[in-house]
């Protein structure tokens, strides 16, 4: 079942978005909402952003656990994992600060986030590994869009921008290893043990992750004073409609649940390629 392609790169880039410049000045120009001057499309991506430092650790730690149960290439993948995973957070944090430049307190946020994590590490250590390959499905189908429709960042601040697709290539590139570190933790387990478990956690998790990015995004719109069934309508809209970020990545979702997925059925390589093109492009002046 290993689909992973032989000559996959998993490449740790130690670049650096939204920081000041040396006269002290933020690179880009970041309002409130930064996406599209429209609450909804930046809280969305705000609620996400502000869980990634916690959870990235929390992944980290959940495959580096298993890396003695893998194979030499497959250790090498997870080395590279936490290397890029380290330097997400890093990128995060920074651009959470500008979320709090902004305006926006996120205390009581982290905090929720911090509780969540705390049940999480409750859980069995294999428990905590198949959480980390649920949430790391999500993040590659989420990234898969990132960069296969244009439209989710058009109107975006482009330093901003370039966070999400950089950070969304890399997502694509280790997208198999936490799942391949599952398979290799779990050898002992009859197979319809290991999907068994994979898809519990997955059907728990997806309930959870929803209802993490619902309620953070409910946070922003009190404090953007628009907490309204209005605003909700238009999270549907932008959910299931337009862009419809939602039902766009529905069909990869339920791919996970079949008993011979592998991340890497679907090779979406090319749009790593697409996506170093425009890393490549000179970074926006202040
Ligand atoms: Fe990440
Ligand atoms: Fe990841």
């Amino acid at each position: 079942m290993n689909a992973t392609p032989s000559n996959l790169a998993i490449t740790p880039r130690n670049l650096k978005f939204n920081r000041s410049t040396s006269t002290g000045e933020r690179r880009g120009h970041h309002t409130r909402w930064w996406h599209s001057n429209d609450p909804i499309r930046t809280a969305f991506l705000n609620a996400l952003s502000v869980t990634f430092p916690q959870g990235e650790s929390f992944f980290v730690e959940a495959v580096r656990r298993y890396r003695d149960a893998a194979d030499p290439r497959l250790q090498e993948h997870i080395a590279l994992f936490i290397k890029q995973e380290t330097l997400h957070t890093r990128e995060h944090v920074a651009f959470n600060r500008v979320i709090e430049q902004a305006g926006y307190d996120t205390e009581a946020m982290n905090a929720y986030t911090a509780h969540r994590m705390t049940v999480a590490r409750a859980r069995p250590p294999i428990a905590q590994l198949a959480i980390t390959v649920a949430l790391e499905h999500f993040t590659a189908i989420l990234a898969h869009e990132l960069l296969a429709n244009p439209r989710q960042l058009d109107g975006a601040e482009p330093e901003v921008a370039r966070l999400w697709k950089y950070h969304a290539i890399e997502e694509i590139e280790h997208k198999s290893v936490a799942f391949e570190t599952y398979l290799a933790a779990t050898k002992e387990w009859s197979g319809f043990k290991r999907w068994y478990v994979r898809c519990k956690v997955m059907a728990i998790m997806s309930f959870l992750f929803w209802r993490t990015n619902t309620r953070h995004m409910a946070d922003f719109f009190r404090q953007d004073g628009i907490n309204t069934p209005r605003t909700w309508m238009r999270v549907l809209k932008h959910h299931f409609v337009a862009p419809g970020l939602l039902y766009k990545i529905a069909g990869e979702y339920w791919k996970f649940y079949s008993p011979t997925f592998h991340p890497w059925h679907t090779d979406d390589r090319h749009l790593i390629a697409a996506g170093e093109r425009m890393l490549a492009e000179p970074p926006i002046a202040a």
